[in-house]
């Protein structure tokens, strides 16, 4: 009878902190964050790439954790809607969304917050077109988007308002 295959160590950031453990073959990234950790912010939809709600970011990219393996974060910096609060931009997110109303079940929301992460963070004036597109890769069955949207352009707004002179 052939043996069962080992698992493998893998080290990387995770929201900041270095972490190492051993994983077994096969393992997706979704589950090693919920069950084995367990990061729960992070939602499992379709659990097929169609949905968006499993997104983290990866070195700083939105990546979808039901279709990566977890032996795949090998020295990556991985962070998760867990590491929103701690971030400038995050934690505008999170007041945008809570101010205009933007979740119903908010099955969908960790995923829409990550998208939106890296996309302000890279195109922190980004207007509501460039927001509707950032985001067309995640799914709502709630909302209709609309508040969505608006919770982003919010943010956006914030994010590139001139200062006021003390
Ligand atoms: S759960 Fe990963 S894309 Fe839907
Ligand atoms: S708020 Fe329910 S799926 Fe988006």
């Amino acid at each position: 009878m052939s043996k069962p295959p080992e698992n493998a160590p893998i080290s990387f950031f995770l929201n900041g902190s270095p972490l190492s453990l051993s994983v077994a073959p096969g393992r997706r990234v979704v589950d090693l964050l919920r069950e084995d950790l367990p990061l729960t912010g992070t939602k499992e939809g379709c659990g097929t790439g169609e949905c968006g709600a499993c997104t983290l970011l990866v070195d700083g990219l939105p990546m979808l954790s039901c279709l990566m393996l977890a032996a795949q974060l090998e020295g990556r910096n991985i962070e998760t809607v867990e590491s929103l609060e701690k971030d400038p931009v995050g934690e505008k997110l999170i007041t945008s969304f809570e101010e205009k109303g933007a979740v119903q079940c908010g099955y969908c929301i960790p995923g829409m917050e990550m998208t939106a992460l890296a996309l302000l963070r890279k195109h922190p004036e980004a207007d509501r077109e460039d927001i509707r597109k950032g985001l067309s890769g995640n799914l709502c069955r709630c909302t209709g988007y609309v508040k969505i949207l608006d919770a982003v352009e919010d943010t956006a707004k914030n994010l590139t308002a001139p200062k006021e002179m003390p």
